[in-house]
């Protein structure tokens, strides 16, 4: 099977972002994957803004890329993707900061799975709102992990797993910039990481496709394949981050292999 990874897009107007985009869409395209996969952060911002200041960037996202995308979609949510959850321009909290999303992606649910090519695809959500000095943290909680193990019960222990989550599970992101006695902060990883992954203790967990960082990062760890898939906006539309630019993933998965090659969509930054 041939998918795409693309993640943390953060749509907006400025700096020719929506040129940036149309790009990409139109390499992703030239790749006649299977299936594309989504990691989050569609667009900026959401979090700390109403729904009505962010609606034009759903917008841009929708007509520069998503609506110009030839696979079927599936689309994990991101921190960015949180509408109104801490509002910072006086209005209030949205009830549910997680409607905008839905609404947009036309989804009952921001967890939830599929079948796509003799794999079973399950997309998290990974993002817990605290509302203190972080603002969220990377966790998955007793619902979505009940919701997991009972959908796992219902999985054979040979089928392939792919595993889609906006904040990673496993990253050596921070010991690689900041040196092996960083702990990664919370709302940087999912903190109760071995919690879930030990939900897959008896079964095949292929691949799991991670966004967040902007870096790509390439582990195995016990048979599975952890991906954290660079950025299609680069350091924030500002060029590279850590040595990642502008991009998206393309990947060739077989059954004892996964090749994950990451394509740079060649755009030069607007922003100063
Ligand atoms: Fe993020």
């Amino acid at each position: 099977m041939r998918l795409l990874f693309f993640t943390d897009i953060h749509a907006r107007v400025e700096w020719d972002a929506p040129k940036a985009m149309a790009r990409a869409a139109k390499q992703m395209n030239e790749e006649r994957a299977d299936l594309a996969l989504c990691g989050g952060d569609c667009i900026t911002d959401g979090f700390q803004s109403s729904r009505a200041a962010v609606a034009h960037r759903w917008e841009v996202y929708r007509k520069h890329l998503r609506d110009d995308l030839s696979p079927r979609l599936l689309t994990a949510i991101g921190n960015h993707d949180l509408v109104g959850a801490v509002p910072e321009d006086g209005s209030e909290p949205e009830p549910d900061p997680r409607a905008a999303f839905r609404d947009e992606l036309d989804i009952p649910r921001t967890f939830f799975s599929s079948e796509a090519g003799g794999y079973h695809i399950i997309v998290l959500d990974s993002v817990e709102v605290r509302g203190d000095a972080l603002k969220y943290r990377g966790y998955i909680g007793e619902a979505q992990l009940a919701w997991l193990r009972d959908e796992l019960a219902r999985v054979g222990p040979d089928k392939p797993i792919i595993l889609i989550t906006h904040v990673p599970l496993l990253t050596s992101f921070f010991q690689a910039t900041e040196g092996h006695e960083k702990v990664a902060p919370p709302n940087r990883v999912v903190v109760n990481n071995r919690e879930v992954l030990d939900c897959f203790a008896k079964h095949r967990l292929h691949l799991v496709l991670q966004g967040h960082l902007h870096v790509n990062e390439m582990l195995r760890w016990r048979g599975t394949t952890f991906i954290t898939g660079g950025a299609v906006c680069g350091k924030w539309w500002r060029g590279s981050w850590h040595g990642t630019d502008a991009g998206f993933g393309v990947l060739t998965l077989r059954p004892d292999r996964v090749n994950w090659e990451y394509k740079e969509i060649g755009w030069l930054p607007r922003r100063a």
